[in-house]
Protein backbone atom coordinates (compact mmCIF):
# COMPACT_ATOMS: atom_id res chain seq x y z
CA UNK A 1 0.00 0.00 0.00
CA UNK A 2 1.19 3.51 -0.48
CA UNK A 3 1.32 5.93 1.80
CA UNK A 4 -0.96 8.35 1.15
CA UNK A 5 0.79 12.03 -0.12
CA UNK A 6 1.21 14.59 2.55
CA UNK A 7 -0.40 17.88 1.40
CA UNK A 8 2.27 20.51 0.78
CA UNK A 9 0.94 23.36 2.67
CA UNK A 10 -0.78 26.27 0.79
CA UNK A 11 -0.93 24.14 -3.10
CA UNK A 12 -4.30 24.18 -4.76
CA UNK A 13 -4.13 21.86 -8.19
CA UNK A 14 -6.38 24.26 -9.84
CA UNK A 15 -4.81 27.29 -8.81
CA UNK A 16 -1.15 25.77 -9.60
CA UNK A 17 -2.64 24.60 -13.49
CA UNK A 18 -3.70 28.31 -13.92
CA UNK A 19 -0.45 29.80 -12.30
CA UNK A 20 1.34 27.92 -14.46
CA UNK A 21 -0.79 28.75 -17.35
CA UNK A 22 0.20 32.50 -17.12
CA UNK A 23 3.97 31.27 -16.35
CA UNK A 24 4.11 30.17 -19.91
CA UNK A 25 1.96 32.97 -21.04
CA UNK A 26 4.30 35.74 -19.81
CA UNK A 27 7.42 33.87 -20.49
CA UNK A 28 6.67 33.77 -24.15
CA UNK A 29 5.44 37.43 -24.01
CA UNK A 30 8.74 38.04 -21.95
CA UNK A 31 11.40 36.59 -24.52
CA UNK A 32 9.62 36.09 -27.55
CA UNK A 33 8.52 39.61 -28.23
CA UNK A 34 10.24 42.02 -25.58
CA UNK A 35 13.95 40.62 -25.27
CA UNK A 36 16.80 40.48 -27.54
CA UNK A 37 17.69 36.70 -27.35
CA UNK A 38 21.93 36.17 -27.53
CA UNK A 39 22.44 33.14 -25.26
CA UNK A 40 24.55 31.31 -28.57
CA UNK A 41 23.13 27.64 -28.10
CA UNK A 42 19.51 28.22 -28.51
CA UNK A 43 16.76 29.33 -31.65
CA UNK A 44 13.82 29.54 -32.92
CA UNK A 45 11.75 27.02 -34.70
CA UNK A 46 9.34 28.67 -37.99
CA UNK A 47 5.42 28.56 -37.94
CA UNK A 48 5.78 25.40 -40.12
CA UNK A 49 7.76 23.82 -37.98
CA UNK A 50 5.18 24.40 -34.59
CA UNK A 51 2.20 23.32 -36.58
CA UNK A 52 3.64 19.55 -37.84
CA UNK A 53 5.48 19.24 -33.99
CA UNK A 54 2.40 18.44 -32.29
CA UNK A 55 0.69 15.18 -33.60
CA UNK A 56 -0.18 11.60 -32.78
CA UNK A 57 3.53 11.00 -33.31
CA UNK A 58 3.63 12.10 -29.99
CA UNK A 59 1.92 9.31 -28.21
CA UNK A 60 3.43 6.19 -29.91
CA UNK A 61 6.39 4.40 -29.65
CA UNK A 62 9.06 2.84 -32.53
CA UNK A 63 11.88 0.93 -30.74
CA UNK A 64 14.21 0.33 -33.46
CA UNK A 65 14.62 1.76 -36.98
CA UNK A 66 12.81 2.16 -39.69
CA UNK A 67 10.99 -0.78 -41.42
CA UNK A 68 12.82 -3.04 -38.37
CA UNK A 69 10.39 -2.53 -35.45
CA UNK A 70 9.19 -3.57 -32.38
CA UNK A 71 5.99 -2.50 -31.91
CA UNK A 72 3.02 -2.65 -34.41
CA UNK A 73 1.16 0.55 -35.95
CA UNK A 74 4.34 2.10 -37.20
CA UNK A 75 3.58 2.17 -41.30
CA UNK A 76 3.54 6.13 -41.49
CA UNK A 77 5.99 6.60 -39.02
CA UNK A 78 8.68 4.13 -40.87
CA UNK A 79 8.18 6.51 -44.07
CA UNK A 80 8.48 9.38 -42.32
CA UNK A 81 11.32 8.64 -40.69
CA UNK A 82 12.75 7.14 -43.88
CA UNK A 83 12.15 10.75 -45.77
CA UNK A 84 13.57 12.58 -42.80
CA UNK A 85 16.79 10.21 -42.93
CA UNK A 86 17.05 10.77 -46.83
CA UNK A 87 16.91 14.53 -46.44
CA UNK A 88 19.41 14.84 -43.32
CA UNK A 89 21.77 12.46 -45.91
CA UNK A 90 21.16 14.87 -48.67
CA UNK A 91 21.96 18.11 -46.53
CA UNK A 92 25.18 16.78 -44.96
CA UNK A 93 26.21 15.04 -48.05
CA UNK A 94 26.50 11.64 -45.66
CA UNK A 95 25.95 8.17 -45.80
CA UNK A 96 24.53 7.45 -42.78
CA UNK A 97 22.17 9.32 -40.41
CA UNK A 98 20.30 8.27 -36.92
CA UNK A 99 18.07 11.02 -35.76
CA UNK A 100 16.87 9.32 -32.66
CA UNK A 101 19.42 10.62 -30.09
CA UNK A 102 17.05 12.92 -28.19
CA UNK A 103 19.78 15.48 -27.28
CA UNK A 104 23.20 16.14 -28.26
CA UNK A 105 24.43 14.55 -24.95
CA UNK A 106 22.91 11.11 -25.82
CA UNK A 107 24.69 11.56 -29.41
CA UNK A 108 28.09 11.85 -27.05
CA UNK A 109 27.06 9.42 -25.10
CA UNK A 110 26.02 6.56 -27.74
CA UNK A 111 29.35 7.70 -30.04
CA UNK A 112 31.62 7.85 -27.13
CA UNK A 113 29.84 4.10 -25.75
CA UNK A 114 30.00 2.72 -29.29
CA UNK A 115 33.82 3.63 -30.21
CA UNK A 116 35.80 3.19 -26.88
CA UNK A 117 35.91 0.67 -23.86
CA UNK A 118 36.23 1.34 -20.31
CA UNK A 119 39.55 2.76 -19.19
CA UNK A 120 40.40 4.29 -22.93
CA UNK A 121 41.61 7.53 -23.59
CA UNK A 122 40.32 10.50 -25.51
CA UNK A 123 41.40 14.28 -25.96
CA UNK A 124 38.77 16.66 -26.33
CA UNK A 125 38.74 20.56 -25.70
CA UNK A 126 39.40 21.07 -21.85
CA UNK A 127 35.99 23.27 -20.47
CA UNK A 128 37.46 26.45 -19.89
CA UNK A 129 39.02 26.48 -23.78
CA UNK A 130 35.42 25.98 -24.73
CA UNK A 131 34.67 22.16 -24.25
CA UNK A 132 31.26 20.91 -23.76
CA UNK A 133 30.23 19.31 -20.30
CA UNK A 134 29.65 16.20 -22.00
CA UNK A 135 33.36 15.46 -23.48
CA UNK A 136 34.84 15.25 -19.98
CA UNK A 137 35.31 13.31 -17.08
CA UNK A 138 32.43 15.81 -15.05
CA UNK A 139 30.15 14.27 -18.10
CA UNK A 140 29.45 11.32 -20.71
CA UNK A 141 33.72 10.27 -20.44
CA UNK A 142 33.64 9.78 -16.62
CA UNK A 143 30.18 8.11 -17.06
CA UNK A 144 31.54 5.50 -19.16
CA UNK A 145 34.85 5.60 -17.56
CA UNK A 146 37.29 6.70 -20.22
CA UNK A 147 40.12 9.21 -19.17
CA UNK A 148 39.85 12.50 -21.53
CA UNK A 149 43.07 14.40 -21.86
CA UNK A 150 42.83 18.01 -23.43
CA UNK A 151 43.69 19.52 -27.07
CA UNK A 152 46.96 22.04 -26.15
CA UNK A 153 45.38 25.40 -27.15
CA UNK A 154 47.25 27.94 -28.25
CA UNK A 155 45.38 31.30 -27.06
CA UNK A 156 47.01 33.83 -29.80
CA UNK A 157 45.08 31.31 -32.42
CA UNK A 158 42.45 31.25 -30.29
CA UNK A 159 42.24 27.35 -31.84
CA UNK A 160 43.57 23.88 -30.94
CA UNK A 161 47.56 23.88 -31.11
CA UNK A 162 48.16 21.38 -34.55
CA UNK A 163 51.91 20.22 -32.92
CA UNK A 164 51.18 19.96 -29.69
CA UNK A 165 48.38 17.97 -30.26
CA UNK A 166 50.22 16.03 -32.66
CA UNK A 167 53.16 15.33 -29.41
CA UNK A 168 49.87 14.29 -27.66
CA UNK A 169 48.60 12.36 -29.39
CA UNK A 170 52.30 9.91 -30.18
CA UNK A 171 51.99 10.13 -25.89
CA UNK A 172 48.61 9.25 -24.94
CA UNK A 173 47.69 7.39 -28.42
CA UNK A 174 43.69 8.09 -27.73
CA UNK A 175 40.71 5.99 -29.24
CA UNK A 176 38.96 9.11 -30.00
CA UNK A 177 39.91 13.03 -31.12
CA UNK A 178 36.57 14.80 -30.23
CA UNK A 179 36.64 18.08 -32.30
CA UNK A 180 34.03 20.75 -31.72
CA UNK A 181 33.24 22.94 -28.87
CA UNK A 182 30.92 25.40 -26.31
CA UNK A 183 32.33 28.38 -27.02
CA UNK A 184 33.67 28.51 -30.41
CA UNK A 185 34.85 30.98 -32.66
CA UNK A 186 37.24 29.26 -34.98
CA UNK A 187 37.25 26.21 -37.50
CA UNK A 188 39.29 23.23 -35.98
CA UNK A 189 42.00 22.09 -37.57
CA UNK A 190 40.48 18.53 -38.05
CA UNK A 191 42.81 18.40 -41.17
CA UNK A 192 45.99 19.26 -40.40
CA UNK A 193 45.20 16.14 -36.85
CA UNK A 194 43.32 13.74 -38.71
CA UNK A 195 45.73 11.56 -40.92
CA UNK A 196 48.52 12.10 -38.35
CA UNK A 197 46.28 10.21 -35.40
CA UNK A 198 44.55 7.66 -37.54
CA UNK A 199 47.73 5.18 -38.06
CA UNK A 200 47.43 5.30 -34.54
CA UNK A 201 43.78 3.56 -34.34
CA UNK A 202 42.19 6.80 -33.53
CA UNK A 203 38.08 7.80 -34.41
CA UNK A 204 37.51 11.36 -35.46
CA UNK A 205 34.60 12.36 -33.93
CA UNK A 206 32.92 15.89 -34.64
CA UNK A 207 30.73 17.49 -31.98
CA UNK A 208 28.71 19.80 -34.46
CA UNK A 209 26.02 20.96 -31.84
CA UNK A 210 26.94 24.67 -31.78
CA UNK A 211 28.12 25.39 -35.41
CA UNK A 212 25.72 22.58 -37.33
CA UNK A 213 23.35 25.56 -38.76
CA UNK A 214 26.62 26.89 -40.50
CA UNK A 215 27.84 23.83 -41.60
CA UNK A 216 24.57 23.18 -43.56
CA UNK A 217 25.17 26.71 -45.17
CA UNK A 218 28.66 25.62 -46.16
CA UNK A 219 30.05 28.57 -44.39
CA UNK A 220 31.83 26.98 -41.42
CA UNK A 221 34.05 23.79 -41.89
CA UNK A 222 32.79 20.42 -43.72
CA UNK A 223 34.19 18.15 -40.96
CA UNK A 224 33.09 15.13 -42.75
CA UNK A 225 35.46 15.93 -45.93
CA UNK A 226 38.32 17.01 -43.78
CA UNK A 227 38.90 13.90 -41.79
CA UNK A 228 35.72 13.49 -39.09
CA UNK A 229 34.51 10.02 -39.37
CA UNK A 230 31.02 10.72 -37.43
CA UNK A 231 29.30 13.88 -36.40
CA UNK A 232 27.52 14.19 -33.04
CA UNK A 233 25.12 17.05 -32.52
CA UNK A 234 22.04 18.78 -31.02
CA UNK A 235 19.43 20.43 -33.47
CA UNK A 236 18.56 23.39 -31.98
CA UNK A 237 21.32 26.04 -32.19
CA UNK A 238 22.25 27.49 -35.38
CA UNK A 239 20.16 24.43 -37.17
CA UNK A 240 16.93 25.84 -36.11
CA UNK A 241 15.37 22.48 -35.61
CA UNK A 242 12.88 21.05 -33.01
CA UNK A 243 15.40 20.34 -30.09
CA UNK A 244 16.69 17.17 -30.45
CA UNK A 245 19.79 15.40 -30.97
CA UNK A 246 21.68 13.30 -34.33
CA UNK A 247 24.58 11.18 -35.60
CA UNK A 248 25.77 11.26 -38.63
CA UNK A 249 28.67 9.99 -41.11
CA UNK A 250 30.42 8.11 -43.66
CA UNK A 251 31.97 5.77 -40.64
CA UNK A 252 31.95 1.64 -40.97
CA UNK A 253 31.54 1.83 -37.54
CA UNK A 254 28.22 3.46 -38.25
CA UNK A 255 26.07 0.87 -37.58
CA UNK A 256 27.76 0.08 -34.13
CA UNK A 257 26.65 3.41 -32.97
CA UNK A 258 23.07 2.71 -33.80
CA UNK A 259 23.40 -0.33 -31.62
CA UNK A 260 24.54 1.65 -28.62
CA UNK A 261 22.03 4.38 -29.58
CA UNK A 262 19.14 1.76 -29.15
CA UNK A 263 19.05 -0.22 -27.07
CA UNK A 264 21.75 1.29 -24.84
CA UNK A 265 21.11 4.82 -24.45
CA UNK A 266 17.45 5.34 -25.50
CA UNK A 267 14.32 3.21 -26.29
CA UNK A 268 11.40 5.54 -27.62
CA UNK A 269 12.62 8.63 -29.51
CA UNK A 270 9.84 10.82 -29.09
CA UNK A 271 8.33 10.65 -33.08
CA UNK A 272 6.51 13.20 -33.54
CA UNK A 273 10.14 15.55 -33.41
CA UNK A 274 10.67 13.89 -36.81
CA UNK A 275 8.40 15.89 -39.35
CA UNK A 276 9.28 19.20 -37.27
CA UNK A 277 12.87 18.26 -37.76
CA UNK A 278 12.14 17.01 -41.59
CA UNK A 279 10.25 21.16 -41.90
CA UNK A 280 13.60 22.25 -40.19
CA UNK A 281 16.19 20.14 -42.61
CA UNK A 282 14.26 21.68 -45.59
CA UNK A 283 14.70 25.07 -44.47
CA UNK A 284 17.90 24.54 -44.30
CA UNK A 285 18.41 23.23 -47.66
CA UNK A 286 16.54 26.30 -49.56
CA UNK A 287 18.01 28.89 -47.15
CA UNK A 288 20.76 27.65 -45.25
CA UNK A 289 23.55 29.51 -47.42
CA UNK A 290 22.04 33.13 -46.60
CA UNK A 291 21.19 32.18 -43.20
CA UNK A 292 24.35 30.99 -42.34
CA UNK A 293 26.26 33.63 -44.23
CA UNK A 294 24.29 36.13 -42.19
CA UNK A 295 24.76 35.24 -38.82
CA UNK A 296 28.19 34.88 -39.46
CA UNK A 297 28.72 38.73 -40.83
CA UNK A 298 26.32 40.09 -38.02
CA UNK A 299 28.52 38.37 -35.27
CA UNK A 300 31.64 39.63 -36.70
CA UNK A 301 29.80 43.25 -37.20
CA UNK A 302 28.60 43.10 -33.30
CA UNK A 303 32.21 42.33 -32.29
CA UNK A 304 33.93 45.05 -34.48
CA UNK A 305 31.04 47.42 -33.37
CA UNK A 306 31.69 46.54 -29.28
CA UNK A 307 34.98 46.68 -29.49
CA UNK A 308 34.81 50.48 -31.55
CA UNK A 309 32.56 51.54 -28.59
CA UNK A 310 35.66 50.25 -25.97
CA UNK A 311 34.39 46.75 -24.89
CA UNK A 312 37.37 44.08 -25.07
CA UNK A 313 36.30 41.48 -27.57
CA UNK A 314 38.36 38.63 -27.40
CA UNK A 315 40.67 37.39 -30.75
CA UNK A 316 40.71 40.54 -32.17
CA UNK A 317 44.32 40.09 -34.15
CA UNK A 318 42.22 36.92 -35.77
CA UNK A 319 39.21 39.29 -36.76
CA UNK A 320 36.83 38.17 -33.40
CA UNK A 321 35.09 35.86 -34.92
CA UNK A 322 33.96 33.27 -38.02
CA UNK A 323 31.67 31.58 -36.17
CA UNK A 324 27.87 32.85 -34.65
CA UNK A 325 29.63 33.85 -31.18
CA UNK A 326 31.12 36.47 -29.86
CA UNK A 327 33.41 36.43 -26.76
CA UNK A 328 33.78 39.49 -24.97
CA UNK A 329 36.17 39.72 -21.21
CA UNK A 330 34.11 42.02 -19.18
CA UNK A 331 36.29 41.73 -15.93
CA UNK A 332 36.03 45.51 -16.03
CA UNK A 333 32.43 45.20 -15.29
CA UNK A 334 32.95 42.96 -12.34
CA UNK A 335 32.98 40.10 -14.54
CA UNK A 336 30.54 37.64 -16.72
CA UNK A 337 27.79 37.32 -13.58
CA UNK A 338 26.95 40.66 -12.95
CA UNK A 339 27.11 41.61 -16.65
CA UNK A 340 24.83 38.84 -17.39
CA UNK A 341 22.58 39.76 -14.54
CA UNK A 342 22.31 43.24 -15.12
CA UNK A 343 21.47 42.72 -19.24
CA UNK A 344 18.67 40.38 -18.04
CA UNK A 345 17.55 43.13 -16.22
CA UNK A 346 17.40 44.93 -19.03
CA UNK A 347 15.85 42.16 -21.32
CA UNK A 348 19.06 42.06 -23.10
CA UNK A 349 19.66 37.76 -22.34
CA UNK A 350 23.20 36.07 -23.00
CA UNK A 351 25.36 33.85 -20.45
CA UNK A 352 28.81 34.58 -18.52
CA UNK A 353 31.44 32.48 -19.97
CA UNK A 354 35.16 31.10 -19.19
CA UNK A 355 37.47 32.74 -21.68
CA UNK A 356 40.19 30.78 -22.90
CA UNK A 357 43.43 30.14 -20.80
CA UNK A 358 41.28 30.53 -18.04
CA UNK A 359 41.71 28.55 -14.63
CA UNK A 360 39.18 26.93 -13.32
CA UNK A 361 37.94 27.31 -9.16
CA UNK A 362 34.99 27.69 -7.48
CA UNK A 363 35.09 31.71 -7.96
CA UNK A 364 35.70 31.72 -11.52
CA UNK A 365 32.97 29.24 -12.36
CA UNK A 366 31.03 31.28 -10.53
CA UNK A 367 32.03 34.17 -11.99
CA UNK A 368 34.19 33.81 -14.93
CA UNK A 369 35.66 36.83 -16.61
CA UNK A 370 33.95 36.87 -19.78
CA UNK A 371 30.48 36.66 -22.22
CA UNK A 372 29.48 34.52 -24.77
CA UNK A 373 26.38 36.24 -27.36
CA UNK A 374 24.99 34.19 -30.22
CA UNK A 375 23.77 36.09 -33.10
CA UNK A 376 21.97 33.21 -34.69
CA UNK A 377 18.39 33.36 -33.29
CA UNK A 378 18.48 37.55 -33.50
CA UNK A 379 19.18 37.19 -37.12
CA UNK A 380 16.37 34.40 -37.98
CA UNK A 381 14.07 37.23 -36.64
CA UNK A 382 15.53 39.54 -39.25
CA UNK A 383 18.44 41.42 -37.62
CA UNK A 384 21.19 42.39 -39.77
CA UNK A 385 24.34 44.68 -39.71
CA UNK A 386 22.42 48.01 -38.33
CA UNK A 387 20.42 45.91 -36.18
CA UNK A 388 24.06 44.44 -34.46
CA UNK A 389 25.46 47.82 -34.51
CA UNK A 390 22.37 49.49 -32.51
CA UNK A 391 22.77 46.43 -30.07
CA UNK A 392 26.31 47.06 -29.15
CA UNK A 393 25.26 50.98 -28.49
CA UNK A 394 22.76 49.40 -26.33
CA UNK A 395 25.61 47.54 -24.73
CA UNK A 396 27.63 50.28 -24.29
CA UNK A 397 24.56 52.44 -22.63
CA UNK A 398 23.88 49.83 -20.18
CA UNK A 399 27.62 48.28 -19.39
CA UNK A 400 29.61 51.51 -19.67
CA UNK A 401 27.29 54.58 -19.35
CA UNK A 402 24.85 52.80 -16.73
CA UNK A 403 21.60 53.94 -18.26
CA UNK A 404 18.62 51.42 -18.04
CA UNK A 405 17.90 50.51 -21.65
CA UNK A 406 14.72 48.47 -20.88
CA UNK A 407 12.51 50.09 -22.56
CA UNK A 408 14.52 50.69 -25.51
CA UNK A 409 14.92 47.37 -26.00
CA UNK A 410 11.31 46.57 -25.75
CA UNK A 411 10.74 49.29 -28.52
CA UNK A 412 13.97 48.07 -30.51
CA UNK A 413 12.14 44.18 -30.44
CA UNK A 414 8.58 44.99 -31.59
CA UNK A 415 10.28 45.34 -34.92
CA UNK A 416 11.65 41.41 -35.10
CA UNK A 417 9.43 39.48 -33.96
CA UNK A 418 8.53 37.34 -37.48
CA UNK A 419 10.57 34.25 -37.87
CA UNK A 420 12.90 34.54 -41.58
CA UNK A 421 14.86 31.84 -43.51
CA UNK A 422 11.43 29.60 -43.54
C1 LIG B 1 29.42 21.36 -28.03
C2 LIG B 1 28.17 20.88 -27.34
N1 LIG B 1 27.88 19.58 -27.38
C3 LIG B 1 26.79 19.08 -26.78
C4 LIG B 1 25.94 19.91 -26.11
C5 LIG B 1 24.76 19.31 -25.41
O1 LIG B 1 23.65 19.43 -26.14
P1 LIG B 1 22.21 19.08 -25.52
O2 LIG B 1 21.84 20.21 -24.66
O3 LIG B 1 21.39 18.93 -26.78
O4 LIG B 1 22.36 17.79 -24.78
C6 LIG B 1 26.17 21.27 -26.06
C7 LIG B 1 25.21 22.16 -25.35
O5 LIG B 1 25.19 23.33 -25.39
C8 LIG B 1 27.33 21.77 -26.67
O6 LIG B 1 27.64 23.07 -26.62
Amino acid sequence: MLEPVEAIEGLNVKEAINEIESLTEKHNQWRKKECINLIASENVTSPAVDKIYVSDLGHRYAEGKPFGRHYQGLQFVDQIEDLTQKLAKQLFCAKHVDLRPLSGTTANLSALGALTNYGDTIISSSIPNGGHVSHTRHGVSGLIGIKDFSFPFNIDEMNIDVDATKKKIEEKQPKVLLFGASLFLFPHPIKEIADFAKPYGTHIIYDAAHVLGLIAGNQFQDPLREGADIITTSTHKTFPGPQSGMIFGNSDDFEKIETVVFPQVICNHHLHKLPAMAVALEEMTTHGEKYAKQIITNAKTLAQSMHELGFNVVAENKGFTESHQVVVDVSQFGGGKPVAELLESMNVILNKNFIPGDTVNSDTMRNPRGIRIGTQEMTRMGMNEEEMKMIAELMKKALIDKKDIKGEVIDFKKEFLEVKYC
